[in-house]
């Protein structure tokens, strides 16, 4: 098998004189590996036996794909915010721009001291992350190896297994009946060798969510070896969502997570944050490049926290598009999973065929067959709009049955 150039990069080069004076294959055969070797055998196995997270379909890609303009197509696929960008975010950033040639406060004073006041905390209790994916990286860094167990749901979201493959740790996934966390089980899970425990809540793709009953007897058994993490991106949409911040106070080792890509509208920025016992925050700021937060998402951040109206209008059109789809679906006997985020897993058999078929009319939706659920799809809930053209296209979708 020939490898692309740039797989050949470390080989030494041959001058260039000889380099474009000879046929170029003459040059570089003793330079291709032999067809039983890749490039693979010399990379960290853990990387090669990664299945890659697939973003969901770009704007502009099937924009161009079906030669539409990007503003007639509808993204439902990535639980992103219909509304936009928090609006005073838009302002703060645009004055950060200006300072673009300096390099962005890497221990990220203001936005930490922010996060820290809106929750009583202290700012050392506060980590900062590239979205709040990149603070999912930095546990996996801090408390993962060889020989470690992560613990997840079933069904949770899938960022989890992909880290613990990275760093060679063993996933340990506990079934969730109902799509819900099954946490007596998940505490039964637990070894000597369990490092983190991921509590999704509300999860994703599922949208379901564990009580506080559930979670308090759950901490009660974890014992101090473990680390659990809340992972609360979808925090801000369930009217009373359980308060685990608690066990920050408590100093117990857990970590909650927050990120700014959701009801502050920020996705493209990239920021998240996490809320941890003072030890483990400061494990996980060890962990992080210098300047993981850009300076323009840390100024958007900064001022959407404070946005509270472009919160309240995010939840109150996610409330009504929600209650728009459990009354659509429900008269068409449609089996759906009943939601506490900004989204719906929905019953449509054939997943795969329906996302294409949605897709050729410029409707963008999640097929779940990554999580092993390919008769279901993924729709975040947009704006009225939005949701209308997408059921619309559902139902014509649906009207015309997969081959099989
Ligand atoms: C449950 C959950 N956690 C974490 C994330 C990562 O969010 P971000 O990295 O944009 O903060 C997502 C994104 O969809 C999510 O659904």
């Amino acid at each position: 098998m020939r490898m692309p150039l740039t797989a050949l990069k470390h080989c030494s080069a041959p001058s260039s004189e000889k380099y474009f004076s000879r046929n170029i294959d003459q040059v570089l055969a003793p330079l291709y590996l032999s067809p039983v070797m890749t490039i693979d055998q010399y990379a960290n196995q853990f990387v090669c036996d990664l299945v890659a997270y697939e973003p969901g379909k770009p704007i502009d890609e099937t924009a161009r794909e079906l030669g539409l303009d990007p503003s007639q197509i509808v993204k439902v696929a990535s639980n992103e915010n219909p509304l936009g960008p928090s609006p005073l975010a838009k302002i703060a950033m645009r004055e950060a721009l200006e300072e673009s040639h300096i390099y962005p406060d890497g221990g990220g004073f203001r936005l930490r001291s922010a996060v820290a006041k809106s929750f009583d905390m202290d700012i050392a209790n506060v980590i900062l992350g590239n979205g709040s994916n990149e603070i999912i990286e930095l546990l996996c860094h801090t408390f993962l190896n060889r020989d470690s167990e992560l613990i997840a749901a079933e069904h949770a979201f899938v960022v989890y297994k992909l880290m613990a493959t990275l760093f060679g740790a063993k996933y340990i996934k506990v079934p969730d009946p109902g799509f819900i966390h099954d946490l007596d089980a998940m505490a039964a899970a637990i070894t000597e060798k369990t490092r983190l425990v991921f509590i999704a809540n509300p999860n994703n793709p599922t949208g379901t969510m564990v009580a506080q009953e559930a979670i308090d007897r759950f901490m009660a058994k974890v014992p101090e070896h473990v680390i659990v993490v809340f992972d609360e991106a979808y925090y801000e949409f369930p009217d009373s969502p359980p308060d685990v911040l608690k066990y920050v106070r408590e100093g117990r080792n857990v970590c909650v997570l927050r990120t700014f890509s959701k009801i502050h509208g920020l996705a493209a920025l990239r920021v998240g944050y996490g809320l941890a016992s003072k030890p483990v925050a400061a494990l996980l700021q060890k962990a992080r490049q210098p300047f993981n937060v850009n300076a323009i998402a840390q100024a958007g951040a900064l001022a959407a926290l404070a946005d509270t109206a472009h919160i309240e209008q995010t939840r109150s059109v996610n409330r009504a598009g929600m209650a728009f789809y459990e009354k659509e679906l429900a008269a068409r006997g449609i089996e759906y999973v009943p939601s506490f985020a900004n989204f719906l897993l929905i019953k449509t058999g054939a997943g795969d065929h329906v996302f294409k078929e949605m897709l050729k009319q410029g409707v963008i939706v999640r097929a779940m067959s990554s999580y092993q659920l390919p008769d279901w799809v993924r729709i975040s809930i947009g704006t009225e709009a939005q949701n209308h053209r997408c059921l619309e296209v559902l139902d014509a979708v649906l009207l015309v049955p997969a081959a099989i």
